[in-house]
């Protein structure tokens, strides 16, 4: 049987802090679906496409992870694709209390769908998709923070070089 596990989120955009756990889980699990969702609170800065983009330059070398989306909710998708498990990454203590209600929630809507959680690489518990965007804005080095394929993006939206780059926030 195929173990599959799914590692949602917004990705806006993925660090290397979420690779790290993509590419642990991926050990772990036969299969794992790194999904693109949408959080009704957030207003993304990179669009789906360009998400999910990134994701797939990350992980081209990898076999058994595949990057797609999804609408709806998550315990939904995660049935529909026969996922045995949600993979979510824990940064610090205050990751948990969060991370604790998605898991029950998830759990009180479809009993059978478990959330595992993954201690974040000490490395990166102190990076967040939010914080990188402003770094990046402002010139900021973010070269060890986030995959190269993202620094080209972040790049793009930023200016040719951020480090030099058109001061402009992120929107
Ligand atoms: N390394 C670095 N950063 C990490 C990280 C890691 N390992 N794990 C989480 N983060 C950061 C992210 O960068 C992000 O930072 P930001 O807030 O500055 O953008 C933050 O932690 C959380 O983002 P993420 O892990 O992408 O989750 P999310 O809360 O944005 O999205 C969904 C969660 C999409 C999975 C959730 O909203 C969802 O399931 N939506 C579908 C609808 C649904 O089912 N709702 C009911 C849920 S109970």
């Amino acid at each position: 049987m195929v173990r599959t596990a799914i590692y949602p989120g917004s990705f806006d955009p993925a660090t290397n802090g979420h690779f790290d756990i993509i590419k642990r889980s991926a050990k772990i699990f036969d299969h794992l679906i790194v999904a693109v969702g949408a959080n009704p609170v957030k207003k993304y800065f990179f669009s789906l496409e360009e998400r999910v983009a990134m994701l797939n330059e990350m992980v081209s070398d990898y076999p058994n992870i595949e990057v797609s989306h999804f609408d709806g909710l998550l315990v939904e998708y995660a049935a529909r694709m026969n996922a045995v498990t949600i993979i979510r990454g824990l940064r610090a203590v205050s990751d948990f209390e969060y991370e604790l209600e998605l898991a029950l929630m998830n759990r009180h809507l479809k009993r059978d769908v478990d959330t595992i959680f993954m201690m974040t690489d000490e490395r990166y518990s102190f990076i967040r998709s939010s914080l990188v965007r402003e770094v990046a804005s402002l010139g900021g080095d973010i070269s060890d923070k986030v995959p190269a394929v993202v620094e080209r993006y972040l790049k793009k939206k930023f200016g040719s070089n951020s480090r030099t780059g058109p001061h402009r926030p992120p929107s």
